[in-house]
């Protein structure tokens, strides 16, 4: 299968936050964000797949700072790695105020999105991904690493649920 570039789904979501988005305290849910960093890489993940995809996992969400109602918020998303069936896709979320143009970096978040098939199924395989600029290959290498962590921390688990699962803790009897 041809290999795709980052540069071909990278994908840019914009939206005003208005008052439907407000918490009691003024600002914008944390819900509201996380939202749309989910559309924004389910965008960038279809357009790398052409495919339907599911978010298998929502790896870590970053609140830097406070999203304001009023602001003008756009999600940068790209696709960081690719394996099987499953990609890394990176959101990196500014808000701007319009009326002073400050921009701030508000959020981050890496995601998980699996390409299935109309029943939901994961697909044979998907396209490998191209790194084109040493940017995009760190964020290749970093995701190759979350995702070794990830996949370690869950044998781990197996491992000591299936001890406990011996009794006494996991001891010899
Ligand atoms: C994601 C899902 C399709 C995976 O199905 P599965 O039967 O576990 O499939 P597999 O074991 O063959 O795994 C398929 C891929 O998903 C990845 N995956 C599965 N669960 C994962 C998880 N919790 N975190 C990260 N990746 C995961 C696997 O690593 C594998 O990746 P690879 O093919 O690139 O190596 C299935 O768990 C699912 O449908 N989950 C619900 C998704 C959903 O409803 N999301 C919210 C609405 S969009």
């Amino acid at each position: 299968m041809e290999p795709r570039a980052v540069s071909a789904s990278c994908s840019v979501l914009a939206q005003w936050m208005g008052p439907s988005d407000a918490n009691p305290a003024g600002f914008v849910h944390g819900g509201t964000v996380m939202k749309l960093c989910d559309e924004a890489a389910a965008a960038a993940a279809i357009r790398h797949a052409r495919s339907r995809v599911v978010t298998a996992a929502v790896d870590r969400m970053t609140f830097l700072a406070p999203v304001h109602v009023g602001d003008l918020l756009t999600l940068q998303a790209s696709v960081n790695a690719v394996w099987r069936t499953s990609m890394e896709v990176g959101v990196r979320v500014l808000s701007e105020d319009p009326r002073s143009g400050e921009v701030r970096h508000t959020n981050s978040a890496y995601i998980t999105m699996v390409a299935v098939d109309e029943h939901g199924r994961p697909v044979g395989a998907i396209p490998p991904l191209r790194c084109e600029t040493p940017e995009e290959s760190r964020r290749e290498r970093e995701a190759q690493l979350r995702r070794e962590n990830r996949l370690a921390e869950r044998d781990q688990l197996r491992d000591e649920r299936a001890n406990e699962d011996l009794g006494g803790g996991g001891r010899p009897a």
